[in-house]
């Protein structure tokens, strides 16, 4: 049993493997957190501490005690109302309009297996193979009718516990959520530092580390997707924290709408993190028996530092998020015609480029942008989702046959979620896009955006898919998203705070039947590149386009972002031509495949532009990634270096036995008289031997033994050959002999 009741002490006690999650329900019936941490045992209220606090509220209840206030306890579930005045997890408007409820504990259920949630994605676990486990907790407030229930999803060997909260109304007046959020973590000590992921399009989640004063810290979105700008996935670590070392905490949440995260230091020096949905543009009526529910958290403690946190992370998000054939399957290679050709091709110049593939051993050809409606720029055409056989010189199934007749397989890019001013569908249905009547609306690549929160629309969206896919034989599809939101006004909503909200309902639920309807095919997120890059997106897109910067150099910053949270297997990532179209630089072919191989894999360019080298050199490149792809896609990862600091950016994947490892190190700056770099290797089986060889990039073989103790490499490293020019690649497998 993972998850204990002390009836005595009134605790609920989760143990995973290397942590324990503590609370406990105080004799006025408030629900207080205790302790999330290593593994330990026992009781742990000795923690509270009491004192007559000036300026904190107390309970009525706790009468003449001024010592009691939730102003300075640690709690579990945070609410606008009971006197604790730091950023609370629940608001509530009440029948009267008022801000404030007071829920206490009702009750407890423990149940094997871990819960879903209906209408949102959420990890999944075997109560026999995952030794899953459920706690809910019941909270019911008295004033309003409203019943919280509280859930804890455990899976024990991952040290993953998930939260959601569900929220009902049972009492007789409609009230209002003004915020929910899904998870908060209250500490009594200690020193932190937050990491969050923060960019831009095209420069997306570079980590941000910053000592968390007094007051919060908060990061979010209001553009109704997750964002380029802030990704939902925060850490809270010791300020002395490493990748090796010192305790870390993680949010990660599993949903690809706008979020609210913080952190917050208050004035007795005690930290709350929390996160959950962004309550900007939100408030939702709940009238009698109506239901909310917060979209999940997936939290993980390491007390070996950052690295511990990312392991813990990958393989549920591995494991227990992606779903389908692909989860851990090898990955169809790519080549993709954005970049390529982007609005300007043919049926014939498509079937080129297919042509060129199958002479490469590309797997896959990608129909992009500009297949369809009237679309040969981004003015127009959006909506229409019927091909321009004008364009393409054939039906949309000719070309897919003529594609696969090269030897390729078929995929096609599509934007559903969006409709151009400029397009028969919104000619026929203008109150299908969101857009606030009498008012212009803020334009974003001169596309609105549908109204998924209304189910005709949804139903609308659908049917569009499964006619391009029923078409003919299409195995992935690259699912863009191309603005944020703005205008929120539905035609047929009761309340607009509800909008956004059902939105994300709508889009899953259609997500979900195509998932379920098309059980072979590949979908891909996308959003302006890696502007909805989410747990709750992997849920039904197995990968997701990391960015629309395909320079490697900028990516090695991008990726090793974006691994903290997410592995490998789900950054797509492709080779691009050079110089490169969004920077302007010029990196060796070698390495800008050593950098797409840490992906999915695949190609953005036009093959026939390519020298016969650069041709044998694909060839090869295909190889090596099929070879390792395995190792890559479900091999612990290790950070090596920090690319904003360290002059060479490195990594490495180690196989779960330990008996294979591949590095690979990018040379990211030069100077004159450069001081030697090394590479220091990390989770080799110690004791062991490896053999090490170089498999490829653009320098050379590094001049070290072929066979060398694992120790010896982890504790000294190995030095970069001599002579290495800028944007140089190396990669070498380990293998333990
Ligand atoms: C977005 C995507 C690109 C490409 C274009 C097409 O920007 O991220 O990869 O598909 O749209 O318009």
């Amino acid at each position: 049993m993972s998850i204990l009741f002390n009836d005595k002490e009134k605790t609920f006690t989760i143990h995973t493997a290397k942590s324990t999650y503590q609370m406990k329900v105080d004799s006025y019936g408030f629900l207080l957190h205790l302790y999330y941490g290593r593994r330990t045992d026992g009781c742990m209220d000795y923690i509270l501490t009491y004192a007559d606090r000036g300026m904190s509220g107390c309970p009525y209840d706790a009468g003449t005690v001024r010592t009691y206030s939730l102003d300075a306890l640690p709690q579990e579930f945070p609410v606008l109302g009971t006197g604790d005045f730091r950023s609370p997890a629940l608001i509530v408007r009440d029948q009267y309009g008022a801000y404030e409820c007071d829920p206490r504990y009702s009750g407890y259920e423990i149940t094997e297996g871990k819960y879903s949630l209906k209408g949102l994605p959420a990890v999944y676990a075997d109560a026999v193979s995952d030794k899953a486990e459920t706690l809910k907790i019941f909270l019911h407030d008295e004033h309003t009718g409203l019943d919280v229930t509280l859930l804890y999803g455990v899976l024990p060997e991952l040290d993953i516990i998930t939260r959601s909260a569900v929220v009902t109304n049972n009492g007789d007046k409609t009230v209002t959520v003004c915020k929910l959020h899904s998870a908060c973590l209250d500490f009594v000590s200690g020193d932190f530092d937050t990491i969050t992921f923060c960019g831009r399009h095209a420069m997306e989640r570079v980590p941000e580390r910053q000592r968390l004063g007094r007051g919060a810290h908060r990061i979010g979105s209001r553009r109704g997707a997750s964002s380029h700008q802030y990704n939902p996935f925060m850490i809270l670590a010791d300020s002395s924290a490493t990748e090796t070392s010192g305790r870390c905490w993680g949010m990660q949440f599993v949903y690809s709408g706008g979020f609210a995260a913080e952190a917050e230091l208050d004035q007795y020096g005690q930290t709350r993190i929390q996160m959950g949905l962004q309550e900007d543009k939100f408030s939702y009526p709940l009238n009698k028996g109506e239901s909310l529910t917060a979209p999940e958290v997936i939290m993980t403690y390491s007390g070996a530092g950052i690295e511990a946190l990312t392991h813990n992370y990958h393989k549920c998000l591995r494991d227990h998020i992606c779903r389908g054939k692909y989860k851990n399957a090898e990955r169809p290679v790519l080549l993709n015609s954005w970049e390529a050709s982007y609005f300007t091709f043919t049926g014939d110049s498509i079937c080129a480029l297919a042509h060129e593939a199958a002479e490469l051993g590309i797997d896959m050809l990608v129909l992009d942008d500009g297949w369809f409606g009237i679309r040969n720029n981004d003015y127009s055409g959006l909506g229409d989702w019927n091909a321009n056989e004008d364009k393409l010189g054939c039906t949309l199934s000719e070309l897919i046959r003529r594609v696969n007749a090269e030897g390729v397989r078929f995929g096609i890019w599509m934007e559903p979620e969006m409709v151009n001013e400029e397009s028969d569908l919104y000619r026929k249905h203008p109150d299908w896009a969101l857009r606030i009547p009498g008012k212009d609306p803020v334009r974003g690549r001169y596309q609105l955006v549908l109204d998924l929160s209304r189910k005709d629309v949804c139903d609308w969206m659908y049917e569009s898919i499964c006619s391009v896919l029923d078409q003919g034989n299409i195995e992935y599809l690259k699912w863009d998203y191309n603005r944020s939101i703005t205008d929120v006004y539905s035609h047929t909503a009761s309340d607009q705070g509800k909008v956004l909200y059902d939105y994300m309902i709508g889009l899953y639920d259609v997500l979900e039947k195509l998932n379920s309807k098309y059980p072979d095919l590949l979908i891909e997120g996308c959003s302006g590149g890696g502007g909805r890059f989410d747990a709750g997106m992997l849920y039904y897109t197995p990968q997701i386009w990391c960015s629309d910067n395909t320079d490697a150099i900028d990516r090695l910053t991008i990726q090793y972002g974006t691994s903290f949270g997410y592995p490998s297997c789900t950054v797509g990532a492709h080779v691009s031509a050079c110089p490169n179209h969004q920077t302007g630089r010029t990196t060796p072919f070698a390495t800008r495949a050593a950098v797409a191989m840490s992906g999915t894999f695949g190609y953005e360019l036009d093959p026939a532009k390519l020298s016969p080298s650069e041709k044998a050199e694909i060839k090869e490149q295909i190889k090596v990634f099929k070879d390792f792809g395995g190792l890559i896609r479900s091999g612990d990862h290790y950070r090596l270096s920090d690319p904003a600091r360290d002059i060479c950016c490195a990594w490495e994947y180690v196989s779960e036995d330990k008996s294979r490892a591949l590095v690979t190190a990018v040379v990211k700056d030069v100077h004159g008289n450069m001081t030697s770099v090394y590479v220091r290797p990390r989770g080799l089986e110690p004791g062991a031997e490896y053999k090490m060889s170089f498999v490829c990039g653009s320098g050379k073989a590094a001049p070290i033994p072929e066979i060398v103790p694992a120790d010896a490499l982890m504790e000294a490293g190995f030095p970069l050959p001599t002579g290495f020019r800028e944007y140089d690649s190396f990669v070498w497998v380990l293998d333990r002999i």
